[in-house]
């Protein structure tokens, strides 16, 4: 297996994605916890250094154990990782000085042939993303330079002998369009064969499940979402009966989500499921709450607080399951826990008390969306299920702007339902990554009939992504959007004005909170 070290890239996950492309095996670790111990155990095959914000000036700057460099299997460092490598073995970095550059820059080869370039350079320049401040001056001794872009004399780099590769860019990010290759040279370099499948996944999930979990019982957050759903599955297929799923109605749920997934459960999989009515408990703690933070940190030491009540339940439970996927975490890390910023307090990690006296089994840790639905279909769920829309675990709260009341979610509930009902029938459903309403904090005048209305605005959602880091707007037609508006401000009283939000993500989230 591959080896990430992780300093704080908002794209590290992209190289993991990449790597996963080639069905080659790899995980990433946070440089603070790679410790010599920790090499020795996971015994990488090759390591990749990520990019990261920090300069090898600043104090206490991130680097690696210096055991990577003697494990004599190659290392691909790229940008901050590349000065990591200089810094280390004996180059020189320069602090920026005007040469940092940011965004796309043009690459020509210098002379001499790298394998690690194999269907580079076709034409006679490459386009890649660079985001640096500081940069290479010196190479460290055994080191030569491969290519160069206007102001990065060393952009590629490597010392053969050692199977050492150093860049610049970041080859992982789509506005490196022939990214890709250097991946899957790097690992052809490095002698993977490429054979690593969701269903060789499954069985090490499995496995990796038994071996953390032994006799234990574990308890399990259901949400419905394809994530807990995959998770749950996936458990129950490792331990059986030793898993007792919870499903918690927050009263933050969809219209007629609870009966679905409840029945989907009990009925087809047999597992054993407490389905916890903890609408009063939520909503009274949240009354009168509109800061988006807070919602999220009340939400997330609730659905805790309500998991460690069932565990008690459920008898001896140790474990707790969530379908915690890799972008909940490294939206959520800090630097005090990992390298990069917090941008919302994901409440499946965010919210989790120290203390909470159960241990987590998160076998979906290290996944992309579009990986749990490709584990989900080998796991035989159902293709309806798991093509259903993310939801997020803190559900309508962050798509209710400002206080939450009952009246505001039963319009949300009804309104999204409307919605989602056109998308279906327009056979858009599965062309989009999520689609959703948020009702707007504001009342707006309208005139319906004779009459005046004074009633809430709301806004459709509705975005493509690949893996909920980044999104756009789904382009409807303005006939459905027309559509759309007259069927809700119609059938859903209470709204009498529609807004479709237009936003990609960056700058904007998917999600309004
Ligand atoms: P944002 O709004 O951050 O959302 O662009 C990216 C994806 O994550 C979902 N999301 C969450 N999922 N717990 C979850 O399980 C959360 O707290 C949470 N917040 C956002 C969001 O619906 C989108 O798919």
């Amino acid at each position: 297996r591959l080896l990430i070290i992780d300093f704080g890239s908002q794209v590290t996950q992209l190289i993991a994605r990449r790597l996963r492309e080639l069905n080659v095996y790899c995980e990433i670790h946070p440089f603070n916890a790679v410790t010599d111990a920790f090499l020795d155990d996971f015994a990488p095959r090759a390591v990749i250094l990520s990019g990261g914000p920090s300069s090898v000036f600043a104090q206490g700057a991130p680097m690696p154990p210096a055991r990577v460099f003697d494990l004599g299997v190659p290392i691909l460092g790229i940008c901050y990782g590349q000065q990591v490598m200089m810094h280390v073995l004996g180059g020189q970095v320069e602090r920026g000085h005007g040469t940092a550059e940011f965004g796309r820059a043009y690459v020509t080869p210098s002379d001499g042939r790298l394998d690690l370039l194999q269907g580079w350079f076709e034409t006679d320049r490459e386009q890649v993303w660079m985001s640096h401040g500081d940069h290479v001056s010196k190479l460290a001794p055994g080191f030569a330079v491969y290519g160069t872009s206007p102001n990065a004399p060393f952009a590629i780099t490597a010392d053969t002998t050692r199977h050492f590769y150093a860049v610049q860019f970041h080859p992982e990010v789509h506005h490196t369009p022939n990214g890709a290759r250097l991946y899957e040279n790097f690992v052809r370099i490095a002698g993977f064969k490429g054979d690593w499948t969701m269903g060789a996944y499954r069985e090490e999930a499995i496995a990796r499940i038994r071996e953390q979990v032994g006799d234990a019982k574990v308890i399990c957050g259901l949400s419905g979402g394809v994530d807990s759903s995959v998770a749950a599955v996936l458990i129950h297929e490792a331990i059986g009966d030793q898993l007792t799923c919870v499903f918690v109605d927050h009263g933050l749920l969809r219209k007629g989500e609870a009966e679905e997934v409840v029945t989907m459960f009990r009925d087809n999989y047999n597992m054993p499921l407490i389905h916890a009515d903890e609408q009063d408990l939520f909503l009274g703690e949240l009354d009168g709450v509109s800061d988006p933070e807070t919602k999220r940190k009340i939400i997330g030491k609730l659905f805790i607080d309500v998991f460690q009540k069932h565990a008690r339940e459920v008898g001896d439970a140790t474990f707790l399951a969530q379908g915690t996927l890799y972008p909940d975490v490294i939206e959520s890390v800090s630097f005090s826990g990992g390298p990069s910023v917090t941008i919302k307090s994901h409440h499946n990690v965010g919210g989790l008390p120290e203390k909470m006296g159960l241990k987590l089994v998160e076998p979906l840790r290290e996944l992309f969306k579009d990986e749990v639905r490709a584990l989900g279909r080998e796991l035989g769920l159902p293709p309806s299920f798991i093509g259903r829309h993310p939801f997020p675990g803190p559900g309508l709260a962050i798509r209710c702007p400002g206080e939450i009341t009952r009246e505001k979610l039963a319009i949300l509930r009804e309104a999204d339902a409307v919605y989602i009902d056109q998308i279906r029938k327009h056979g858009l459903y599965d062309d989009i990554w999520q689609a959703f309403v948020a009702i707007l904090p504001v009342r707006t005048v309208g005139v319906m009939g004779d009459g005046r209305t004074y009633d809430f605005a709301c806004a459709l959602r509705a975005v493509t992504s690949v893996d909920g880091m980044t999104a756009d707007y789904f382009p409807f037609t303005h006939e459905f959007l027309g559509e759309t508006a007259t069927r809700i401000i119609n059938e859903v009283p209470g709204i009498n004005r529609v807004t479709y939000d237009i936003t990609s993500k960056p700058p904007g989230t998917i999600e309004w909170e």
